[in-house]
């Protein structure tokens, strides 16, 4: 699967958002080296902090099956923005850690997408060897 069809499945997983306040659509789909993609949207609340962006809810979906930043080949993030968006500062920490640091992503909106890495988009990022002793 290339990065136009991946794109393509995250707008499909877009179709699932639950964003009533933001109105703010938003898709991930996450392609595994087998060939699996696991989809996420993003689902708000009323209490405004428990809701969750597309990509975590993905990368959450995929790691509840036993996937594992190894596994993962590919994340697509798609929205109907006028620009193309980019992660959110939390969900940049979350991808720092759950995928490996040059897996690509593919960021789009309808008329044009660019292809990052985590990190590139969270240089300098706390993580896991910071805690080791
Ligand atoms: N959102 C995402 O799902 N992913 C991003 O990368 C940026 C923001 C969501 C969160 C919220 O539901 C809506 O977009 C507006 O911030």
């Amino acid at each position: 699967m290339n990065k136009e069809e991946l794109i393509r499945e995250a707008f499909q997983a877009m179709n699932n958002t639950y964003s009533p306040y933001s109105h703010f659509p938003v898709g991930a789909a996450l392609l595994t080296k087998d060939g699996r993609i696991f989809y996420g949207a993003n689902i708000e609340n009323a209490s405004y902090p428990a809701g969750n962006c597309a990509e975590r809810s993905a990368l959450f979906a995929a790691y509840s099956r036993g996937v594992r930043r190894e596994d993962i080949e590919a994340l697509a993030i798609v929205s109907e923005g006028k620009r193309v968006s980019s992660p959110c500062g939390v969900c940049r920490q979350v991808l720092y850690e759950l995928l490996n640091p040059d897996t690509p992503i593919y960021l789009a909106n309808r008329n044009e997408s660019k292809t990052v890495t985590p990190s590139e988009i969270l240089p300098d990022a706390f993580g896991m060897e910071d805690l080791a002793e």
